[in-house]
């Protein structure tokens, strides 16, 4: 049975995006290792992370990342199982909100749009498909 989790959390300190990518290496291997795939949203100190795996994996996983001291989780906003991963083939896709910083009219609106989903995760937790669906979105275009 496959399952999501997902959750908002708020760093600690601030993370470098090689702090970030450095994370991200070695959370691909090992979600390789133990079947999960997902995506990592970082923006203005928020992380906002869809997990999806068993459901024995998923949670053993977040076991260890809520105890991770590079943040603090605030909410887990989603738990249930699903019928197939949004992040197939991702072993944890990365968006860093920093990456869009070009002054170009679409870098902006990406970028304000992901700037607005923690909040949105968190106020409506049933939005989260949607939101996955989203960030996907900016991941494949
Ligand atoms: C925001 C955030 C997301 C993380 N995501 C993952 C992940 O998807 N997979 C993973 O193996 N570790 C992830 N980690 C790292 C884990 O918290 C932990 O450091 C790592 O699994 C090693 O744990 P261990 O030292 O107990 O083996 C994440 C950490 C943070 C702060």
């Amino acid at each position: 049975m496959l399952f999501t989790l997902t959750y908002v959390s708020f760093e600690t300190r601030p993370i470098s995006p090689s702090g970030l990518e450095v994370l991200i290496r070695q959370a691909t291997r090992d979600n390789a290792r133990d079947g999960i795939t997902g995506v990592l949203l970082y923006t203005d100190g928020y992380f906002v992370q869809r997990l999806e795996g068993s459901r024995e994996a998923a949670m053993a996983l977040f076991g260890r990342i809520r105890l991770d001291d590079r943040h603090e989780v605030l909410m887990i906003t989603d738990v249930k199982p699903i019928a197939a991963r949004t992040f197939d083939g991702w072993g944890m896709a990365l968006l860093d909100a920093r990456a869009f910083d070009g002054g170009i009219p679409e870098q902006q609106e990406v970028r304000s749009l992901l700037a607005s989903l923690p909040e949105t995760v968190r106020v409506h937790p049933e939005a989260v498909d949607e939101v996955a669906a989203v960030l996907r979105a900016v991941l494949v275009a």
